[in-house]
Order: structure tokens, then sequence, then C-alpha cells
């Protein structure tokens, strides 16, 4: 695909799809475009972004191939080990109501991972967990609470998979009691509005597709969202290079606090017993 091609696709993506691809990777996202119309055998850009204008199922499943959708319960199981060791009780020695967003939540296993954590760690309480993704197909997924395959619950203890699931076949369900904790809806974080005074906001394998300057913009779209002294939490390859800048400090690799304003964060509270 040639540039003046490049900038045809990324103007029809943003007209129809709502994604403004120049967020994206550039290099990254060409090989997946071309990946996409080689497969759909689209020889003419021009005529098969036409033929998309009077096709929602076309439009859909472009929507669902650039949106990458893996995910899993427990995903890098020691970071969440991190999280309900360290981090969860000092959350809840602060409030006894958290407030939690789980931005680009995919099927959902990462914010009823929270549901599970949190139910184990204060029974009963109404903690509020909100999950996002700009993909609407995947959050219907997500919304049902399944089906969930083999794959999906491998980091799920036994315990655990017999407590807060139901199996039906060869699939996984979560049931109810986890499921209703968690509301879905559609978001997009490079455009909609953020949520406001979260405990701890989870992003985590999603903004690795985005742009250095989108990326900034959405940390400090997160630093804004959350409560002094709320938690970031982010995937297991992730780095905030310019946190210090935003206003977030590493509590322990992968887990960055916002400081009151004000606090100098070089000499923030970084856990080395951890
Ligand atoms: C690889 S999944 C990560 C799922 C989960 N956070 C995890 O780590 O297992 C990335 C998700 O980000 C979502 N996503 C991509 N761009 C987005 C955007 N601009 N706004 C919100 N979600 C987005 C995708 O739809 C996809 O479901």
């Amino acid at each position: 695909m040639d540039d003046n091609e490049y900038t045809y696709v990324k103007r029809k993506v943003n007209e129809l799809l709502c994604i403004d691809l120049d967020n994206y990777k550039e290099r990254q996202m060409r090989r997946r475009i071309n990946s996409f119309l080689d497969r759909a055998n689209a020889d003419d850009v021009g005529s098969y972004f036409n033929s998309m204008e009077k096709d929602q199922k076309m439009i859909q499943d472009l929507k669902d191939f650039l949106t990458i959708n893996v995910s899993e319960f427990f995903r890098d199981d020691r970071q969440f080990e991190k999280l309900e060791s360290v981090i969860m009780p000092e959350l809840l020695r602060d409030r006894v109501c958290l407030k939690l967003w789980s931005a680009g939540c995919s099927i959902g296993a990462e914010p009823y991972t929270m549901a599970i954590i949190l139910e184990e760690l204060s029974p009963g309480t109404n903690h509020k967990i909100i999950a996002t993704d700009l993909d609407e197909t995947i959050l219907k997924q997500a919304r049902a609470g399944g089906p969930y395959m083999e794959q999906d619950v491998r980091n799920v203890r036994p315990q655990r998979l017999a407590k807060y699931f139901r199996k039906e076949g060869d699939k996984y369900w979560v049931v109810d009691s986890i499921r209703n904790r968690v509301h879905f809806k559609q978001h997009n974080l490079l455009g909609d509005p953020y949520e406001d005074n979260c405990d701890l906001i989870l992003c985590r394998n999603v903004v690795i597709y985005f742009t250095d300057n989108a990326k900034s913009k959405i940390n400090r779209g997160f630093h804004a969202s959350l409560r002094e002294g709320g938690v970031l939490f982010i995937g297991g390859s992730e780095i905030i290079f310019d946190s210090s800048k935003i206003g977030l400090c590493v509590i322990i690799p992968s887990f960055y606090r916002k400081l009151p304003a004000g606090t100098n964060v070089k000499s923030g509270s970084i856990r080395t017993d951890i």
C-alpha cells in the first residue's frame, strides 16, 4: 500500500469506524490493514471501501480485525498475585467501597478477575467495577459472561473455577453473582470522556498499539481519572516512561500511584520489599 492509499484508508476508517489511525503505530497498522485486504481479496482499495459504506457487516469485520482481543482470566498471574497481596489490601484500607475501571476489557476476563478477587478480599461489598472497550462485538460476549474456552481460564485455580464458573460442555461461563458485579459499556479511549474518582484503573495490553503521543495523552487522562492515592495497573511488557512528568509514581513494576498534588514524584513511595 503506498502513502496515498494509506492516507485514503485512514480517512475512510475514521469516517466509517470512528477510529483515528494516526494514533496507532503506522508500520504495524499498515501491515495489519494489508493483511486484512489480502484476506478479503480486495485488489482495489477504493472500491472495497465504497462497498463497505453500504455494508455494516464489512465495517464490523474490519473493526473486529483491527481491535486485537486476546485476553484471559488472571492474565500474567504473578502480576495479579502482587495486586492481591500488596495493592488491593492497601486500597481497601483507605476505602470500604472501591471504584475500578478496566479500560480495554475485551472479553471481560479482566474485570471478572477483579470481581473474583474483590469477592474474596471483601465478601458481599458493593464495589463499582466498570469495564469498557471500543469493540461492541466483544462486549456482547463480555456482558453474557461467556462462553470462555479452556485456554481463557487456564490460570484460574481449581477451587475458583469450581466456585465462580459454570461448565457447559467444553465451555465456561462466569456465575451470575460475579457477572452482575461488572458494568460494561462501549468507550473509545481516544475520544470519549473518562471516568472520575477511580481507586484502581486497569489498562493492560491496550496502548501497546498506540503512538507515544497517544499513550501519553491516555496516561494523562488516567491520572485525571484517579483519586489521589489511586493506582494504575498496566501490562507486564509495558512501561510509562514519562510517569513522573504525568504525576504517577511507580510502586512496583506495572503499578503506578497518583500522588497528592505537589509531592515530589521522584521521592515517592517505591516499594523495594516486594
Ligand atoms: C489485547 S486486548 C487486552 C484485554 C485485557 N486488557 C487484557 O490485558 O487481557 C486489547 C483491547 O483493547 C481494545 N481497544 C483497542 N483500541 C481501543 C480504544 N481506542 N479504546 C478502547 N479500547 C480499545 C480492543 O478492542 C481490545 O479488546
